[in-house]
């Protein structure tokens, strides 16, 4: 997959929250997402999940726009600032609902996505009674359940402990070999140079390209 992100501009109440962000990101690689806060970071990742239409510019994956030849990217997988899910079913069943959307998983690779993060599939609580990082797994589990060629990630390892650290990034070393393309936000700079393989500094809804071969 390739995708070639030209001149996009999103403009809200007369500011220009991406400005001219001109970026190619293509399979097998993941690019992390560098900047202060309010600097455009999510903003960016709702363009490319097809959540917000841009003001000027495009989005083209594999030749095709987004928002006029899909209004979604087709192999997605993603989680943008907080998850979310139904406070009244467990955790297994709130992903089951999600993956009778699309029918292509079942329940074994559900399963199998909770445990790569270290949730139990088993754990009858309802995701009410979760706490701040298992609910942060829960929101993990579901943008990779499904396998996507395209993982959008922002910020996910706010409230992970060590363990889920390490988790999170074996399973994003290991979808990478698998040929994801992976996007990333992480406001810490050793585990987001060490994941990326190219790192983007966003300021001010701009785009500026580090030589990943100086980190
Ligand atoms: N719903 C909204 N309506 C209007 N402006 C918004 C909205 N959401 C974000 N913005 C503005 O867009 C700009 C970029 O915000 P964004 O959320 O992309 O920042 P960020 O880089 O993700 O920051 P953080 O590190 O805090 O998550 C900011 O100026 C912000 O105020
Ligand atoms: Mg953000």
């Amino acid at each position: 997959m390739k995708i070639v992100v030209e001149n996009l501009t999103k403009k809200i109440k007369k500011i220009n929250v991406l400005q001219s962000v001109n970026v190619e990101m293509e399979s097998g690689n993941i690019y992390g997402l560098k900047g202060k806060n309010g600097s455009g970071k999510t903003m960016f990742m709702r363009a490319l999940c097809g959540l917000i239409l841009p003001t000027a510019g495009s989005i083209k994956i594999d030749g095709k726009v987004l928002g006029k030849d899909m209004s979604f990217p087709e192999s997605l997988g993603m989680m943008i600032e907080n998850p979310a899910f139904l406070p009244n079913l467990t955790g297994l069943d709130n992903l089951k609902l999600l993956a009778s959307i699309k029918k292509t998983i079942g329940q074994t690779e559900i399963q199998s996505a909770m445990q790569k993060i270290g949730l139990d599939p088993d754990d009858k609580r309802k995701y009410r009674k979760y706490s701040l990082g298992m609910k942060q797994r829960l929101g993990i589990a579901c943008s990779i359940m499904e396998n996507p060629q395209l993982l959008v990630l922002d910020e996910p390892f706010n409230a992970l402990d060590s363990t889920g650290e390490k988790l999170l990034k074996e399973i994003l070393n290991d979808m990478k070999s698998m040929d994801t393309l992976i996007v990333l936000s992480c406001h810490d700079k050793e585990t987001l140079e060490t994941l990326s393989d190219e790192i983007i500094s966003v300021e001010q809804g701009r785009f500026f390209h580090e030589d990943s071969a100086q980190k």
